[in-house]
Formats: structure tokens, sequence, C-alpha cells
């Protein structure tokens, strides 16, 4: 069938509008009609070629739609189901197999390689060039054909207007605290970057039970939202002296953990300095950047640790449901952090998310999906 897709053609190109051929489904695999998509950083940063990516593609990750058809092979999924569409993982290697997905063997192959494992494509140009997909999935397009591990089943009443985000950022924000870090009630944690990742870990480290949560980010407008999703304390870091407005927090003895979502090599370094005695750090931003440590006297001499957290090292069918439940509570607002755009506004709703007008842009691409009903937020 003949589907519309954004296609991003060469580094730093923008997303262009292009009727492309999409194949058989495959027998693991569904033909998934998408109604929106949010727009991660991480399509940012394969679009710019920060990370290496084989163009041209169809990007787009966080996708919900309505299973339109299913593989002979898929189990638990059937045509009409509304879906939310996570990564690819085998599922039977030792990381699968133990609750690990993310850290899948295959992982870098089934979500960043471009192509099926039998190297065919799902999208192919008009002239037959092959088009990369991304996260087996590919949400930037009318309709995709997605592996039956990346799909999130959701209740016929969830509105797959605004839940596609909750398929990487949110959950990325979220898992990093509950699976990655692991605070105890009392716990104090701070977040750098109060995008939707960092957003997503503060709502979590409330829930959490910690008690300090510090965000820092260098936009004041963001840190009002932060206070409001539950931050107890903020940092404007381009005005105001981060060490010392976290020892006069944390009466001199740092944070237990820190989270750094803006990939900014002095940031990251940061957040190992402000650690405690035995504190730890996730650095999640997918960033070109690296940074330099001092073995003995950043992380030894005070039982520091760095831990490296892929999709909040969370198993989507578990950990989303719970999201949508949190969100239900009041407790995980992420509805207030969203911008709605249509599908030919993304290289406007991409440009809007990079300076920093838009926290979370979502694309509604089918358009007559509860068109009777105003938007969720
Ligand atoms: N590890 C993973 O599995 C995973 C998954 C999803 C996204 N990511 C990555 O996480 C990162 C964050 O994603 P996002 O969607 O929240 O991005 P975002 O751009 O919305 O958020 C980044 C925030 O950092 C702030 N910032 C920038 N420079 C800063 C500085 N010097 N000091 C303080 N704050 C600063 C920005 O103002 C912004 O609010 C991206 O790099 C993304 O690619 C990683
Ligand atoms: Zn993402
Ligand atoms: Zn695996």
């Amino acid at each position: 069938m003949k589907v519309i897709a954004a296609v991003v053609n060469k580094v730093n190109g923008p997303y262009e509008m292009e009727a492309l051929q999409l194949s058989e489904v495959q027998q693991d695999e569904v033909l998934v009609k998408i109604v929106a998509s949010g727009i991660c950083h991480s399509d940012e940063a394969l679009r710019v070629g920060d990370a290496e990516f084989p163009l041209p593609a169809v990007l787009g990750h966080e996708g919900a739609g309505i299973i339109e058809k299913v593989g002979s092979n898929v189990k638990n999924f059937a045509v009409g189901d509304q879906v939310v569409l996570s990564y690819n993982y085998c599922g039977t290697c030792p990381s699968c197999r133990t609750g690990h997905p993310s850290s899948c063997k295959d992982w870098p192959m089934l979500n960043m390689s471009g192509m099926r494992p039998d190297g065919s494509s799902v999208f192919t140009k008009e002239d037959g060039t092959p088009v990369s997909n991304f996260f087996t999935q590919s949400s930037f397009a009318t309709h995709t054909i997605v592996h039956q591990n990346n799909l999130v089943k959701v209740d016929p009443d969830a509105d797959l207007r605004l839940i596609g985000p909750l398929g990487c950022g949110f959950l990325t924000g979220a898992g990093t605290v509950v699976n990655g870090l692991k605070p105890e009630i009392g716990d104090s944690m701070i977040v750098f970057g109060t995008g939707a990742v960092g957003l997503g870990a503060l709502m979590t480290a409330k829930i959490e039970g910690c008690s300090t949560i510090i965000a820092v980010d260098i936009h004041d407008s963001r840190l009002e939202i932060a206070k409001e999703l539950g931050a107890t304390h903020t940092i404007n870091s381009r005005t105001e002296d981060l060490a010392a407005r976290v020892g006069e927090i944390t009466g001199g003895l740092g944070v237990n953990f820190s989270i750094d979502t803006t990939g900014v090599a002095a940031v990251m370094k940061a957040a190992i300095d402000v650690l405690a005695v035995g504190g730890i750090t996730a650095p999640v931003a997918v960033t070109p950047n690296s940074i330099e440590i001092h073995t003995v006297l950043d992380l030894v001499f005070a039982n520091r640790s760095i831990k490296g957290i892929l999709m909040g090292d969370s198993v989507p069918q578990l950990e989303i449901p719970k999201l949508i439940g949190f969100y239900k509570a009041g407790q995980f607002s992420f509805d207030r952090l969203v911008q709605f755009y249509s599908f030919d506004q993304i290289n406007e709703a991409s440009a809007d998310s990079n300076s920093g007008k838009t926290i979370k842009p979502i694309l509604i691409i089918d358009e007559t999906y509860r068109a009777d009903e105003p938007l969720p937020v």
C-alpha cells in the first residue's frame, strides 16, 4: 500500500512529505494506522547527525495508533486494538528473559539499523530506493509496520492523540528513576534539563517519595513548570551558582541521585560533582559529547557511580499502563507539557522543540480520529 511519510533525506535536511510504498506484513508484524506521534529529542539527534543513522529514513518512535492487520504469528493483538508503540527487542536473549529488554543483545540491530533482520525494508520510494525505519516503528507516517514486541495495548477509551509520548520520552524519564536509580523514600534527586525526559523523571521521583527534588535548567519558564509538577527546589544554572545552591539545599552533603538530560559536557560533569557519598548519576542524553573523569577523586573516594540507562530500563508493556494509571490519578500530568501540531507542521514542531518553545510536540496524523471530540488538552 501507499503511505504518506515525513522523510529525512540527508543529514540536517528537513522532513519532506513523500508517498512511499509500504511492504507486506511479515508473520510477527502488524499494520498500524498512526493516529498521532510525539517528537522526541532523539529524532532530532538522528536528523542532524548527532547519532549515526542510515538515510533516507522515516523517523518517529512515539507513535499511537490502531491495528489494521496482524501477521500469522502475532499473539495477543487483533485488528481494531488501540496501541502505543515503543521499542523492539528479541524476547529470547538473557536480558530479555530477565526483564531488561532495553539491554537486548539485538537492540541496536532491531532499533537502529534501519532494516528488518532479514535485510528487507519496510518503506521504499517510488524509484525503488529503500528508506530506513527507526525503532521498527517509524511513526511519522500515515501507516507503518511494527513488530509485535513494540506493541502496548491500551484501553479503547484511551485517547490516542495524547499518549504516544509514553512510548519513549516519558517512559525513559520515569524508568530511569524506578528501574535505574531506585531511590528510597526520603532520598534526594537532581534533574538537569527539564524537557520531557527530565520532567518525567521529576514526577516519578515525587511518586517514589524523594523528599528533595531539584530541577535545573536555563529557562525560567521550564523551571516554573518543574515546580508545579513537584520540584522542591529549582536552579537556573545560567544565573545562579549551582554548586553553592546544591550545598545550601542539602546541608553540604550533596544529592543521592542525579540525572543529566542535557548532553552538555559541563553539565554531565556537574551531575557527578553534586553527588553525595554513595551517589549515582545517570547521563541519559543522546549526545556526541563526552566527559573526562578522575576515577579516584570523582568516583572511588566517594563510592560514587555512573550508570548508563537506556529507555529507562523499562518493560514498556508493564510500565506504560502504570504511567497511564498515574496520569489518571493526577500524579503524572504529562498532558500539561504537550502541544499539538498537524502532520504537515512537523518542521515547525521540531523547531519549536529545539527553541524550547514546546516541551513535547505531538503530531496529529489522523485528523479523523475522534474528530467530534475536542483535543485532550
Ligand atoms: N537514554 C535514553 O533511552 C533516551 C530516551 C529518550 C531520549 N533520550 C535523550 O534524552 C535527552 C533529553 O530529551 P528531551 O526530549 O527531554 O529533550 P529536551 O530538549 O526537551 O530537554 C532538554 C532540556 O535541557 C535544558 N538544557 C539545555 N542546556 C542546558 C544547560 N547547559 N544546563 C541546564 N539545562 C540545559 C533545555 O533547556 C531543555 O529543557 C535527549 O538527548 C534525548 O535524545 C534518551
Ligand atoms: Zn525517544
Ligand atoms: Zn533480547
